[in-house]
């Protein structure tokens, strides 16, 4: 899932128990009614779930299963190309169905095996302690709803085929799986929402938008750059950075384009050592300590 507020569509309960999802006015679902009457439904249904009962069954129509299928061909062809040989591997494991969009039990009985991770139903943003704490448990939450089917390869919000393609493909790795762990063991030990976004932002150049160096050339890692039929190639024109855990934690950034600026490792173990090592030992205080000395 994306981890900034404004990019989801808000989803608000009334009175009558009516759920509704605000659809921007530029998204291109927002003038079908059909649709929008489905995303309310799917949202209310993610809305009632609660931990340890069944999850919500999402009966997918012809129309939504030909948008994955076509979405999960071209990305497939394209991870082919541009993902670096960890995320490549993850996701022959996984074997995600690319003729239907996997209910989340069906991604949790794939990915349990290989990584002990599971898939739990949103109906839009998590709050970033619940979010990102979850990964402690090995635990990720997921949204349900997928894109609009008159644009097929574009998606204003993260969708079933981010929070699926993106991060299950991700979350197939044991190394990344463990990085993802560290991050939740982190969230328990901040107090402040300070060091919560912090964490959030250097999760977003990491485990979002990172890339790295393999075979002499740039391959991406990154859920946010493997589930966007767009960006997963167009992140080579990026201005590529060195791993700088202050850097990326507080570097301001504009979710709504293409990153201009990425970080770069230089391998999947540098990845494990800055990225998860930074994660394995943080508090507020090395929050405040980095951001206070680089002021100085
Ligand atoms: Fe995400």
């Amino acid at each position: 899932m994306f981890t900034e507020a404004q990019l989801y569509s808000p989803v608000t309960k009334g009175a009558d128990g009516d759920v509704t999802v605000h659809l921007s006015d530029e998204h291109p679902g927002v003038h079908d009614p059909v649709y929008r009457t489905r995303r309310n439904a799917i949202a209310a249904m993610a809305l009632e779930y609660r931990p340890g009962a069944r999850v919500p069954r999402i009966d997918y129509t012809p129309e939504e299963q030909e948008v994955w299928r076509i979405v999960s061909a071209e990305l497939a062809r394209k991870r082919a190309r541009y993902a670096c040989a960890e995320v490549i591997a993850a996701a022959e494991r996984l074997a995600l169905p690319s003729d239907h969009i996997p209910q989340l039990d069906e991604v949790t009985s794939k990915l349990v095996p290989l990584t002990g991770f599971r898939y739990a139903p949103a109906a839009g943003l998590v709050p970033l302690r619940e979010f990102f704490g979850s990964f402690a448990d090995r635990t990720f939450h997921s949204t349900q709803y997928i894109r609009h089917h008159s644009a097929p390869l574009y998606t204003p919000e993260p969708d079933a085929v981010h929070e699926i393609l993106g991060h299950a493909n991700q979350l197939a790795s044991p190394r990344f799986a463990a990085v993802y762990e560290t991050v939740g063991a982190a969230v328990a030990r901040l107090e402040t929402e300070r060091a919560l976004k912090f964490l959030a932002d250097v999760f977003w150049f990491s485990m979002e938008f990172g890339v790295l160096r393999e075979y002499g050339e740039v391959r991406c890692y990154g859920a946010g750059l493997l589930s966007s039929f767009g960006e997963i190639e167009e992140f080579r024109r990026a201005e590529l950075r060195p791993l700088d855990i202050h850097a990326m934690g507080t570097i301001a950034y504009d979710i709504t384009h293409y990153q201009p600026i990425l970080y770069c490792a230089e391998s999947v173990g540098e990845i494990e050592d800055v990225i998860g090592g930074f994660f394995e030992t943080m508090t507020d205080d090395t929050v405040a300590r980095l951001v206070s000395v680089r002021q100085a």
